[in-house]
């Protein structure tokens, strides 16, 4: 439902809502300059490592990481669903929550019409798969079998604006709820089909019907998979796609592979492998790893090797810690850069894929890992805080056999005995916990702060004066991670001035981004002067750094011959480097 109530009001809500008094009704707080401080309300604690931010509109644990805006906060601490906090946001304000009336003006009593539509709207996607060469052809080169794409229900969205609705929405009755549905889009007066000319998988619920789509282009138009939305019938957050072609296939399940992709999920089915199930698009949530292991004891997550893909796993790790109970299994299998679970049965088939499968990491080893990743295990400070990074990650465990053996693990790890080492764990948090954070540079690690870094976080601290900005155009085609994170705030900023740090991150909210972004948010930085320059300066260098490296790079391929648009491109870095060169001069 959170999808009908505008994001702007959202905004808005979090700007005009007083965090100190949504916390400070709940918390003891004391004031310190302009944060207030207090003991965590989310893990037990003497001394306290809670800081509450007002302007910026977050709070922040440096004990536990417990980190968020206000409507977080009573999502999390009194336990509200997200619409409920938004209405006793409102409350306090004295604001009535608006809803988005252009989905929303017909509520839908039962939800069986809008199951039965779904159900119609993947039979016509499957008729058009069938007329569709083009489609039909993607299909077949990405290797895809016809049994296993009837077994998934595969179809394909037609082009043109109103393929669905002249099939399906020409009765009033059935337009509201295809609406209601996402599968078409009310804008100003005109109405239209939400998914075009893309190959539609059917996304099913564990009783096997429809209640969404994942929709693929079959060129390189952005975005590549396009979802319906958050639906009476579709919750992102809860779904697992394939699980209920799982469910068909295996009369037991005695482990479920967590994969990132429809493809994959599909591809490895195709190839044997039935027990594969993905999240749709979004981070692992409690709700997923709840559902999982009421279906199976072991869990292993598949992960892309990358950066985004580690981040993906860690949080996957977080999620997984209170679900460890006896008998329980979770692992984490990393893939090469590149490749995913498509990709690796199709080269080296279900065996190979089992082979690495048979090498993934226990959750134990792979928390060990990333914890020595992050200290200096030849010193004794190291080793030290070691143990301090591990307290917030064991105190989510529930009490029993692994909290027992993983704490022995880590004892040996450091060289204490376990019994001193429970000892420390449950005494209460010292100020060694604020500096168990991870620091702001790690050595040659991916930690370090590079310039698109420093500009979030400039953007995180300083969101609500920074002023009008000038971005330089050329910084849509810099090819560097984070750089689509970037401009998403940029547009935030400036469709949204004044907005608070804190209602920033709450867009991200379900997203794989939010991590870092806390993170980003939770460091210190410098107190700054003129934000506005501070962040214009940076996005100027982090341009001018990238058009420098393009240049060279071209300027080097030269030699073996460029094609006409690389040459265009070199005659443009040329011309940049010559205005560049002059305003630099004049300076
Ligand atoms: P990937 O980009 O890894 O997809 O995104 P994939 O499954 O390997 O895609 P192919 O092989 O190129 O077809 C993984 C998942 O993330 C979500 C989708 O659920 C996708 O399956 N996603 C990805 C989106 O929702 N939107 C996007 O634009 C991209
Ligand atoms: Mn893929």
């Amino acid at each position: 439902m959170a999808g009908l109530i505008p994001q702007d009001f959202i905004d808005e809500l979090l700007g005009r809502a007083d965090l100190s008094e949504v916390v400070g009704n709940r918390v003891a707080l004391k004031k310190a300059g302009r944060e207030y401080k207090g003991c965590c309300p989310f893990h037990n604690e003497k001394t306290p490592s809670f800081t509450v931010s007002p302007d910026k509109g977050f709070y922040h644990c440096f004990g536990c990481g417990a980190h968020g805006s206000a409507i977080r906060f009573l999502m999390d601490h009194d336990k509200m669903e997200f619409v409920e906090a938004i209405e006793e946001l409102a409350q306090m304000v004295g604001v009535d929550v608006p809803r988005d009336t252009s989905s929303n003006e017909k509520p839908v009593q039962s939800n069986a019409p809008l199951y039965d539509l779904l159900g119609e709207v993947a039979k016509f996607y499957q008729q058009q798969l069938k007329q569709s060469p083009v489609a039909v052809d993607y299909l077949k080169a990405r290797g895809l079998d016809g049994e296993t794409a009837q077994r998934f229900l595969i179809g394909f969205a037609p082009p043109g604006w109103d393929s669905l609705l002249k099939h399906l929405g020409e009765r009033s009755t059935n337009r509201e709820y295809l609406l209601t549905t996402g599968m078409l889009i009310r804008k100003d007066d005109r109405v239209y089909d939400r998914f075009r000319e893309r190959v539609q998988f059917p996304i099913r619920d564990s009783r096997g019907r429809v209640i969404g789509f994942g929709g693929r282009t079959l060129d390189g138009s952005e975005p590549k998979y396009l979802n319906s939305p958050e639906t009476p019938v579709f919750h992102k957050g809860r779904e697992l796609y394939g699980l209920y072609e799982a469910r068909q296939m295996l009369r037991n399940i005695d482990q479920l592979l967590v994969v990132e992709g429809y493809m994959d999920v599909i591809s490895l089915s195709q190839h044997g492998v039935h027990n594969a199930v993905a999240t749709l698009g979004t981070a692992t949530t409690p709700d997923h790893l709840k559902r999982l292991f009421r279906i199976t004891q072991e869990v292993v997550f598949c992960f892309d090797g990358d950066r985004a893909g580690r981040q993906a796993a860690w949080r996957a790790l977080q999620v997984s810690l209170p679900e460890m109970k006896e008998g329980r299994q979770v692992r984490f299998l990393f893939l090469p850069d590149g490749e995913d679970p498509d990709t690796i049965v199709q080269t080296e088939g279900s065996v190979g894929l089992q082979r690495r499968l048979d090498d993934s990491l226990q959750l134990s080893d792979y928390l060990l890992r990333e914890l020595r990743d992050q200290t200096d295990m030849s010193s004794m400070d190291g080793r030290a805080r070691l143990a301090e990074l591990a307290k917030p990650l064991l105190r989510e465990l529930p009490e029993g056999v692994y909290l027992d053996l993983l704490s022995q693990q880590i004892a040996k790890e450091i060289g204490l005995d376990s019994s001193r080492l429970s000892q420390h764990l449950s005494e209460a948090d010292n100020v060694a916990s604020q500096k168990a954070m991870r620091p702001l540079k790690k050595p040659g690690g991916t930690g370090k702060v590079t310039l698109v870094r420093h500009a979030v976080r400039v953007i995180l601290h300083y969101s609500q004066e920074i002023g009008s900005l000038d971005i330089p155009e050329q910084l849509d085609q810099v090819d560097q991670p984070g750089i689509p994170l970037l401009l998403e705030l940029l547009g935030s900023l400036q469709s949204h001035k004044g907005i608070t740090s804190g209602a920033l991150i709450q867009r991200f909210q379900d997203r794989p981004e939010r991590d870092a972004l806390e993170k980003l948010q939770g460091l210190p930085i410098p107190e700054l002067q003129d934000a506005t320059g501070e962040l214009h300066d940076t996005l100027l260098r982090i341009v001018h750094i990238a058009s420098e490296q393009r240049l060279q790079a071209l300027t080097q391929k030269a030699a073996d011959g460029l094609d006409t648009d690389e040459m265009a491109e070199l005659r443009e870095l040329h011309q940049w480097k010559a205005r560049s060169g002059r305003t630099a001069g004049s300076e």
